[in-house]
């Protein structure tokens, strides 16, 4: 049966887990440099992006080398669909020669015609509405550093954006607490989630002291989004109160890890010395999106 990978609801729950749990395995293998299985040799998989990207690209594209498979990547201007050739063509084309594509949207909108027209899965690597591929990743950050996932404190600090609904799907869905603190005008739209306003697990307040209190790990992300340039006006006044200092950290618990999907804004979302303090994440966060994307890949081609 043909599964895509849109939002994180699109897998269950034990799924996550057991994919998780493949994803340490196969860090461990590029650990100690062993060969992964080669499902992809013949293989290939295409990246179409709207949007800039560091961490997505590089981490698909080294993921297909290593299952022995190749990567291709198309921005804008790469393909005929800047001249207008139709996303719906488009994806049957793709689906005639490659075995998965990953896209990067402005609009959650395209993600799904893709979806609607491929024949192949389709990975969200990133729309206006969700980053599912990124929560992989944060989820097996969360499993290494603080040895669980449930029963946890996250507090997210910020803007209600496409990270933060990415969050508070994950919390639904595998039961730990998630605390929102954002400017009052910048929280999430949670109808993007399927229960909703209704999940338990997500609380609100407009005090990033209040929602770091005793967390096991305190995020943030960037307080622009890509595709939001034109819209910074008084962004900068309304989140500086919501930076990330040290003192915000000192009211998480005491163990308590800092997380950012990256790029970072030093001295905006976040201060320098958190970022790069002792209780960041942040890399081994980053290189994680290589590993869970792998389990992902497995998990889709199987
Ligand atoms: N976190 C993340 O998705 O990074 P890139 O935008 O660099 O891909
Ligand atoms: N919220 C950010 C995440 C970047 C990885 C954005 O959409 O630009």
């Amino acid at each position: 049966m043909l599964r895509h990978f849109l939002s994180l609801e699109d897998l269950k729950a034990a799924e996550i887990v057991a994919l998780l749990e493949r994803a340490a395995e196969l860090k461990n293998m590029w650990r100690t440099r062993r060969s992964c299985p080669q499902i992809m040799r013949n293989r290939s998989l295409a990246l179409m992006f709207e949007k800039e990207s560091t961490r997505t690209r590089l981490s698909f594209e080294v993921a297909a080398y290593h299952f022995g498979g190749n990567a291709l990547f198309f921005s804008p201007k790469d393909s005929q669909l800047k001249r207008g050739e139709s996303v719906a063509d488009t994806a049957r084309i793709l689906s005639s020669m490659v075995d998965l594509i990953v896209t990067r949207t402005g609009s959650h909108l395209t993600a799904m015609t893709y979806a609607e027209h491929a024949t192949v899965p389709i990975i969200n690597g990133l729309s206006d509405a969700y980053h599912p591929c990124q929560l992989l990743a944060d989820l097996l950050t969360m499993q290494e550093k603080i040895g669980r996932i449930e029963n946890t404190v996250v507090a997210w600090i910020g803007d209600g954006n496409n990270m933060c609904v990415t969050w508070a799907s994950a919390a639904s869905l595998l039961g730990f607490n998630l605390r929102i603190a954002t400017p009052e005008g910048y929280r999430p739209d949670l109808d993007l989630l399927p229960n909703g306003q209704d999940s338990e697990c997500i609380e609100f307040t407009a005090s990033p002291y209040e929602a770091a209190t005793a967390a096991d790990v305190v995020v943030t992300d960037t307080w622009l989004s890509m595709g939001q340039e034109d819209q910074e006006g008084h962004r900068p006044q309304a989140f500086e109160p919501f930076q990330v200092t040290e003192s915000v950290m000192a009211s998480a618990g005491r163990n308590a890890i800092f997380m950012h999907c990256l790029p970072a804004y030093r001295g905006k979302e976040v201060a320098a010395n958190v970022l790069d303090g002792e209780r960041s994440v942040v890399w081994d966060e980053a290189e994680n999106r290589l590993h869970a994307q792998k389990a992902l890949i497995e998990f889709l081609l199987d």
